[in-house]
């Protein structure tokens, strides 16, 4: 019985906080890297980490990666044809004999109609439900990593992040918790998580003004936060996004903005008995990623 852990999508944003939390709890972990050049982040621990290169549309490198693996944390990219390659991946996992996938999905992913996003995550939900593997399912919000990621280049080269939320707040989570709680099920009893859904939330609803603040406050340098109407967000994603994203991406901040992402669960807590990042947390441990040299 194979005790390798794989973790797909290994270089997001997500997958190398999982793959450092599984590393320093001593377990073999596989990283499964879409290029091998990038999985070099992970050069800096000795042991324990193997380095697998994978594409979710080359269905051989699957094979390969999935070979001797007995959990898998499943992570998928934001695709237009995700819902697709997620259920492969399941398929071969299962002729592979893995033993549990924990999921990646997304909160509010049970809700109907709900919402695009939702409505992918679902998709693959039921479909692992229904794989006959033991599965659990995580749900988390809005990562406040996106204001690194997404937002953080106008942050370095104006001092401004730019959504149409308005006044709303959003119990963001920082993704090392996320991390945290996947690290906890995936080195757990398989029976214990089996088929339970978790929902996951920063510990408060922060404002677009509250979180200026606090970044401010951890770079030393005014943030501001601009409200912009939905169709000028819509011009500026459309510039750089695919239309499917543009919509799907809209019709999350509406929903934000309308009030419906503000609350929190105390799921982390309970799971990994350690409290969640605040976002003053997660501004100061990042504050380096708001400077404009950086
Ligand atoms: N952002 C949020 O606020 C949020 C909230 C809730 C749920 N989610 C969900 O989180 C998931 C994304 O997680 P994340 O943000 O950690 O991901 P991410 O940072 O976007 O990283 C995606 C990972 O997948 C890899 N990848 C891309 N194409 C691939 C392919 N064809 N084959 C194999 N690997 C590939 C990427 O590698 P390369 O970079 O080398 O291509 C990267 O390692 C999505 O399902 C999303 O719906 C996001």
């Amino acid at each position: 019985m194979s005790h390798t852990i794989l973790v797909t999508g290994a270089t997001g944003t997500v997958g190398s906080e999982l793959v450092l939390a599984l590393a320093n709890r001593g377990v073999t972990v596989r990283a499964g890297v879409h290029s091998i050049i990038k999985g070099d982040r992970f050069s800096h621990i000795t042991s324990g980490v193997q380095l697998v290169e994978m594409d979710f549309h080359k269905p051989e490198s699957l094979h390969v990666a999935l070979t001797g693996v007995g959990r898998v944390f499943m992570i998928t990219p934001v695709t237009e044809d995700q819902v697709a390659i997620s259920k492969q991946f399941i398929d071969i996992a299962k002729q592979a004999g893995v033993r549990q996938i924990v999921r990646l999905s997304v909160i509010g992913a049970e809700a109907e109609p709900g919402t695009q996003f939702g409505r992918w995550h679902r998709e693959v939900e039921k479909y692992l439900e229904q794989s006959g593997l033991a599965y659990c399912i995580l749900r988390p919000g809005g990562f406040m990593q996106n204001f690194v990621e997404q937002y953080g280049p106008s942050i370095r080269r104006e001092g401004k992040f730019y959504l149409p939320l308005g006044e709303a707040k959003v119990a963001y989570i920082d993704v090392r918790d996320i991390a945290a709680v996947a690290a906890t099920i995936l080195t757990a009893d398989i029976k214990q998580h089996q088929g339970k859904a978790y929902t996951l939330t920063g510990p408060a609803a922060v404002s677009g003004q509250e979180i200026a603040q606090a970044i401010s406050k951890a770079c030393g340098r005014a943030v501001e936060y601009v409200d912009v109407p939905e169709a000028a967000a819509r011009q500026a994603m459309a510039q750089q996004l695919p239309a499917w994203l543009t919509d799907a991406l809209l019709e999350l901040h509406a929903i934000s903005r309308a009030g419906y992402a503000a609350d929190t669960t105390s799921t982390m807590q309970e799971l990994t008995g350690h409290a969640p990042h605040t976002i003053e947390q997660f501004a100061h441990d990042n504050q380096h990623c708001f400077h404009p040299a950086s």
